[in-house]
């Protein structure tokens, strides 16, 4: 855990008695959200155009606008920001329902729109409550878990991946999938459909609740033109 000065974000100058400011940190998931995230931040007058060259550089200043942009994979971006590492996340909401973190979920920035579905063999449709101990594989177990155990009362085998879940029921390792629709081109690819939808999602801001606490308005104010520049039907 980090400690409550690092959290800070704005110290205070004894010797001038007047705030100076530090460094905002955003954790960006690496990806097709950074490179909207990273659009958008410019849009609202940041600079992080140093992120859009192709290099292994990890860490990204702005010392205009005091702020640092980390990139991070997706999964880590809920850590990143409930420990304080990161004041600010953006982060698609199947990785917040997943990893359950301690944070402010501020807006939902409209982009990155898809769905959390089960899917598997068009056969199976209207019969998976009729399966005893369903194999379903996700790199989703948490929400996988949640879906048929805790709202439908189903019980189920889990079968953590990491990627290309489709092969599952390709392949015999699970009877269905727990994961991401978003054109659904991979599932239509692979002779798979989805048979029942679990949520829909899409980006998300989050804060930091220390960092919320400390430099609210800055945050506030970036959140605003943030999600002026992003479409919310
Ligand atoms: C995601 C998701 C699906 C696919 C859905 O995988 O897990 O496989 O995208 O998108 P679609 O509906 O537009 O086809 P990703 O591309 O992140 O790769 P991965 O399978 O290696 O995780």
């Amino acid at each position: 855990m980090l400690s409550a000065q690092t959290l800070l974000s704005t110290i205070t100058d004894k010797s001038e008695g007047k705030r100076i400011m530090e460094y905002l940190t955003v954790a960006l998931a690496k990806g097709r959200l950074a490179e909207l995230a990273m659009d958008i931040f410019i849009e609202i007058g940041m600079d992080c155009s140093e992120m859009k060259e192709k290099s292994r550089k990890l860490v990204f200043t702005d010392e205009k606008n005091k702020m640092k942009f980390i990139l991070v994979k997706a999964s880590d971006v809920p850590t990143y920001v409930e420990y304080g590492a990161a004041d600010i996340g953006i982060v698609g909401k199947d990785t917040l329902l997943e990893e359950n973190r301690n944070l402010y979920e501020m807006v939902d920035l409209g982009f990155g729109k898809c769905r959390m579905c089960v899917c598997g063999n068009p056969e199976l449709r209207g019969k998976l409550g009729t399966i005893t101990n369903l194999k379903v594989a996700s790199k989703y177990p948490n929400i996988a878990r949640k879906y048929f155990q805790d709202e439908k009362g189903q019980t189920i085998d889990i079968i953590k991946l990491n990627g290309s879940v489709e092969l599952g029921p390709l392949v015999g390792l699970s009877d269905v999938i727990v994961d991401i629709v978003e054109t659904g081109s991979t599932l239509h690819a692979n002779g798979l459909d989805v048979l029942e939808e679990i949520c829909e999602l899409s980006a998300r801001f989050v804060v930091n609740k220390v960092s919320m606490k400390m430099e609210r308005e800055r945050i506030l104010s970036i959140v605003k033109a943030f999600s002026e520049k992003t479409e919310v039907e």
